[in-house]
């Protein structure tokens, strides 16, 4: 799909290779791996129409949802997020699946979850779906009927910070280099006041919704504000697409 690149460098850019292109684990801090956001906001800073992210985007953001998804070895969703958005399986598409067997990966990315209630969403599809891999991090015994993805349980100790203590284990139990945080607001919040963001993917919907939705953080003071370098800037149907990475000035 041909999307307008305004930065770097101006000119037509084929989102496909653009993402081919990406390599997201590749600057990963050793002890954990390194964390990257996707989010779609309305143009004043909302994440949600109509209670729900899906409305906010079009088929060029769904692209570069996907394809971000593909590239990465996981993804970390808030509970509240998965069932909001009532998440499946990870790619849907065989064709991703397949690029991604090529590349020496598994099909899918592994979809992490860090409750700290341990009450999960368990009737979302994701949770029925045989080929889907989850690991579940919790401070708390997670209730766990019978499920068909493969399903893995991480209990923390309730002393650590929660999404660190996650974010550690990823990289030394399951040898994840690359995390795509799909949000909500909330984990994005405790993800920023625990200091583990790396790298923002940040579509901005042509559209003001108003009202009082969620804007893309929140919840959580931040000592310092995290300082953005804009990798680049993409537009394609009045949609901008921009990718900043952590400035470390
Ligand atoms: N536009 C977009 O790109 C986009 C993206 C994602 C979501 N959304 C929208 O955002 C809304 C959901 O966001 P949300 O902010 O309400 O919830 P959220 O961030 O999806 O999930 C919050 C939950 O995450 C868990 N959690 C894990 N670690 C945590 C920590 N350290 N601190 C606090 N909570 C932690 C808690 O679940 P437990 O109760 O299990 O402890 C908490 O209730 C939905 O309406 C969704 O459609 C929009």
């Amino acid at each position: 799909m041909r999307f307008r690149q305004l930065l770097p460098a101006p000119g037509a850019i084929e989102v496909e290779a653009l993402l081919e292109s990406l390599e997201p684990g590749a600057d990963s801090p050793g002890h954990r791996p390194r964390v990257a956001v996707n989010f779609v906001a309305s143009s004043d800073g909302h994440v949600t129409l109509g209670g729900r992210s899906a409305r906010l985007g079009d088929d060029g953001d769904h692209a570069m949802f996907h394809g971000l998804r593909e590239r990465f070895d996981a993804l970390l969703a808030g509970t509240t997020t998965l069932r909001v958005e009532r998440y499946g399986r990870a790619l849907g598409d065989p064709q991703r699946r397949s690029r991604r067997e090529a590349r020496g990966e598994p099909p899918e990315p592994l979809v992490c979850l860090v409750s700290l209630s341990g009450e999960l969403p368990l009737e979302i599809p994701l949770f029925d779906e045989p080929e889907a891999r989850v690991v579940v991090f919790s401070p708390r015994r997670v209730a766990t009927p019978s499920w068909r993805a493969q399903v893995e349980e991480v209990q923390l100790d309730p002393e650590d910070p929660p999404l660190a203590a996650a974010l550690r284990r990823l990289r030394s139990d399951f040898g994840i280099r690359a995390v795509l945080c799909e949000g909500g607001p909330t984990l994005f919040g405790a993800l920023l006041a625990e200091d583990l963001v790396d790298e923002l993917f940040l579509t901005l919907a042509p559209v003001l919704t108003g009202g009082s939705g969620p804007s893309v953080s929140r919840g959580f003071e931040q000592p310092l504000p995290v300082n953005l370098e804009l990798k680049w800037l993409l537009e394609r149907n009045n949609y901008l697409y921009l990718r900043y990475v952590r400035a470390h000035t």
